[in-house]
């Protein structure tokens, strides 16, 4: 037995997370990349894959309100320590991307599951449309348990063939209205801790394998549609036009001006034209847009500066221009105690104590809001991500397993002396 009261074992094994990993992809990916979009049978292929994974370990596996799966390790004591990520990929995605971290939390457990009675009991969670890919609002499962999902919002979202997320998730066995039911997960929860690539280019260009991070960046993203004429493309003279793609490219250039006068990010990363054709000019232009900032005040003003972008666009183009919120989320910070636990870990495998704030979204974002929570990243190569070409250094993988179990296991003895953010 250690201090901690847990009883010293062999560790986890990297390798065997890889192997995973590959099973995985091979099992749920096409020549153009991972296609577990959430809400599709792929995506369920993948979630019986973890349930196997499972099998033989001395966990209850169930799936609750929101559609996010639970494999419960029990322990002494009643604060749960929560390890997991997500499944679901974007469409020609990458074969890391959630599914790292939710292979990491199944190699945690079968650790810990070894080494015997646990001071407080574990559970991995496997979270429900990370992605937001379909319906282009993220993080559904968590921000349900986290109690921050708008209900009424997210109902109406349709994806691009028309269909409503409500409809869409109910064939899947959740429904809106008992949401709710599913915030009792997280109830006396002590952490929440989550391992992912970076899907970024920072740690690679500093020579590093892992990190700790230090929490994730304000989002704002938005569908702006604009409305003018469709009209023919031969015989319309061009001063007779209102054209809306002409209005919807005049506000993509004012997403980027905007993003790089304040230091942050903006993307337009979906445009939809009707009629679609090339004989007709575009009488109806949709774009989502996505805007990122580290700091509140930054963001609201890329966010009206876009609006105002668009307003000028659409006149300037005899359009009108509507714009309609899809989702929204303020910086968030995570539990400085646990991150501090991540960076010690960081420093003791690599020699460096790296904290990175994240760019992309994760589940830990509205968790934070609810459980202290933290986070390692591990490097990812060429910092592409959202990609079929999205790869990491099998030796950064299998130290980011090392550097995950070792978090979960100082938290988890933070927790048996009864604060694990501390
Ligand atoms: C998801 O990966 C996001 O960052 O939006
Ligand atoms: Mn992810
Ligand atoms: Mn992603």
């Amino acid at each position: 037995m250690t201090s901690s009261g847990l009883r010293r074992d062999a560790g986890p094994d990297g390798a065997r997370v890889v192997a995973m990993l590959r099973e995985l992809a091979d099992l749920t990916s096409d020549e153009a990349g991972a296609q577990r979009v959430a809400w599709t049978g792929v995506w369920q292929k993948a979630r019986a894959f973890l349930r196997e994974q499972l099998r033989g370990l001395p966990v209850t596996v169930r799936t609750d309100a929101a559609g996010n799966q639970w494999a419960r390790l029990p322990g002494g004591g009643s604060g749960v320590v929560i390890i997991g990520s997500h499944l679901d990929s974007v469409p020609d995605g990458g074969w890391l991307d959630g599914a790292y971290g939710v292979m990491c939390a199944v190699e945690v457990l079968r650790s810990l599951a070894a080494r015997g009675p646990l001071p407080c009991p574990v559970a991995l969670v496997e979270w429900a449309d990370e992605e937001g890919a379909r319906f282009g609002h993220s993080l559904f499962g968590s921000s349900a348990v986290a109690g921050t999902l708008n209900v009424a919002e997210v109902r109406e979202l349709a994806d691009a063939s028309g269909l409503r997320l409500g409809d869409v998730v109910a064939e899947h066995g959740v429904h809106l209205d008992r949401l709710d039911e599913a915030r009792q997960e997280i109830r006396g929860a002590r952490a929440y801790l989550e391992a992912h690539i970076e899907q970024g280019p920072v740690l690679e260009r500093e020579g590093l394998p892992i990190s700790a991070v230090s929490g994730t960046v304000g989002v704002e993203r938005h569908r702006v549609t604009f409305r003018g004429q469709t009209a023919h493309s031969g015989s319309t003279p061009m001063d007779m036009r209102r054209d809306t793609f002409l209005a919807a490219a005049a506000t993509a250039l004012a997403v980027r001006e905007s993003a790089v006068r304040h230091r942050g990010v903006g993307t337009v990363g979906a445009a939809r034209l009707r009629p679609g054709i090339v004989t007709a000019v575009a009488g109806e232009t949709a774009i989502l847009v996505d805007q990122r900032h580290p700091d509140a005040g930054a963001l609201e003003a890329m966010r009206g500066e876009v609006r105002r972008a668009a307003e000028e666009a659409a006149r300037a183009e005899g359009c009108a221009v509507s714009w309609e919120p899809v989702f929204q989320t303020a910086p968030q910070p995570f539990a400085a105690g646990l991150v501090d636990v991540v960076r010690e870990v960081c420093t003791e495998l690599t020699g460096h104590a790296r904290v990175l704030p994240s760019w992309a979204l994760h589940d830990a974002t509205p968790m934070a809001g609810a459980v202290p929570t933290a986070m390692l990243f591990t490097s990812s190569a060429k910092g592409i991500s959202h990609a079929r070409e999205e790869d990491t250094p099998e030796d950064h993988l299998r130290l980011g397993v090392e550097a995950f179990y070792r978090t979960v296991c100082r938290v988890i003895a933070r927790s048996a002396g009864g604060d694990a953010a501390g």
